[in-house]
């Protein structure tokens, strides 16, 4: 195993009822921007039950934070945060809201320029506002992690920061705010959180069985869980496990000391910030490709993959090979996730921008860092068609 430092300050507020524990964690005499995206929580109950949870407080509100949030949006969010002398920051909804909130607290507070600097210096951010966040789609792990995603139109990038000063300060985790979710996002939440696993242990075996079987049960249980959601939205039980699935997939723990990956999810920002296509799609297009692409240097986890997680017998480690991408991408597809090109209407000459657009950022992907443009080429050639 390797080494590492876990830290993960973020207290999670888990299960149904818990928006009115929001005035335990805020002192009245804070000041309050509510920070939310196109409007579902305004048609869920959601924006009332916060409402309600902090009447008598201080608040500013901010919404229109879209999908793939962008930075023009964030600055403007940032101007209010100056305007109002506002103290803490609270996302309600899904990732996109919550990444948002995330780069705003830094950038509030950024002394060294122009806060998109940091997106390719995260040591520059020295300080940032507190956050916390009312989470309403089970997806990216952002309620527990410090990691944002944020997209610049003006030139076509799509870029993710880390950074420990925006841990959330605390998580609210209702299932029941996510019954309002449409089965796209329900689907595009679970295969989210299944790549996150996957970029943390489709690697290569360090002696790390903890670890290993942290990744595997995460992965048993959205197979598990994750059709019964589609079949039954409205099941507390499956939307309480997804949750806590998607929490645990990507707050840190299941990724200390072993090698990680992210190649799949680097190519699918890419393939999100030219041609628009959904963060999850993306990924359960190309992971499927990454994995026949390094079939020889992944071989040993695919072979434990196949046995562990989709139970698979054979003695024959080419055929545990070929099972372990076979059951992936059945699963993906029991989603109505799309698993390749083909699939989002795409050919490999419609995606010419994505390999020489990494290349110029110096891409070394993968374990190894041994994916450069012409791995990635060849690996979006592969996602052409199923
Ligand atoms: O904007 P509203 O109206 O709220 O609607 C949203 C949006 O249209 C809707 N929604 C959310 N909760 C709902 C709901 N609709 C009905 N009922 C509810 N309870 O769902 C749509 C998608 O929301 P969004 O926040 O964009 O999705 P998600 O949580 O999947 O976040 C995606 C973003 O997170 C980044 C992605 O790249 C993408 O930008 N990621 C962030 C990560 C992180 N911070 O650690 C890791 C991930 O790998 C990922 O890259
Ligand atoms: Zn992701």
């Amino acid at each position: 195993m390797n080494n590492f430092t876990f830290h993960n300050p973020t207290k999670i507020i888990f299960g149904k009822g818990t928006i009115p524990k929001l005035k335990d964690e805020l002192s009245i005499d804070q000041k309050v921007l509510l920070l939310y995206g196109g409007g579902s929580i305004k048609k869920n109950g959601v924006y009332e039950q916060v409402m309600q949870a902090l009447s008598g407080y201080d608040i500013v509100e901010f919404g229109g934070i879209e999908s793939n949030p962008q930075y023009a949006t964030c600055m403007k969010a940032v101007q209010v945060v100056k305007n109002e002398s506002i103290d803490f920051l609270l996302s309600i909804g899904g990732g996109s809201a919550l990444d948002a909130t995330k780069f705003i607290a830094a950038a509030a507070l950024y002394e060294s320029g122009d806060p998109w600097n940091f997106m390719n210096d995260w040591d520059s951010i020295k300080s940032a506002l507190p956050l916390g966040c009312v989470l309403t789609l089970p997806a990216t792990g952002s309620e527990a992690n410090p990691n944002a995603v944020i997209s610049r139109a003006e030139t076509g990038e799509k870029l993710a920061f880390i950074n420990a000063h925006v841990f959330p300060q605390f998580s609210i985790l209702d299932p029941e705010t996510t019954f309002s979710l449409p089965e796209r996002q329900i689907a595009n939440g679970v295969v989210d959180a299944f790549v996150h696993v996957m970029e943390q242990y489709m690697t290569y075996p360090v002696n790390a069985p903890l670890q290993d079987r942290f990744a595997e049960s995460i992965l048993i249980t959205l197979i598990e869980e994750g059709p019964k959601a589609l079949q039954n939205p409205r099941d507390y039980d499956t939307r309480a496990n997804i949750v806590w699935a998607a929490t645990l997939a990507l707050n840190l723990l299941i990724g200390v000391g072993v090698p990680q990956d992210w190649q799949t999810h680097v190519i699918g920002h890419e393939l999100t910030a030219l041609y628009g296509i959904d963060h999850a799609r993306t990924l359960s297009i190309i992971l499927p490709a990454v994995l026949k692409h390094q079939r020889r240097s992944k071989d040993d986890k695919l072979v434990q993959y196949a046995q562990r997680v989709w139970g698979a017998r054979e003695k024959d480690r080419e055929k545990l090979i070929d099972i372990a991408i076979e059951r992936t991408v059945g699963f993906f597809k029991q989603m109505g996730a799309p698993t390749s090109l083909g699939d989002a209407r795409l050919t490999f000459d419609d995606v010419p921008k994505v390999a020489p657009t990494l290349e110029k950022r110096g891409a070394n992907l993968g374990e190894h860092g041994d994916i450069g443009a012409k791995e990635i080429a060849e690996i979006l050639q592969m996602a052409a068609t199923a």
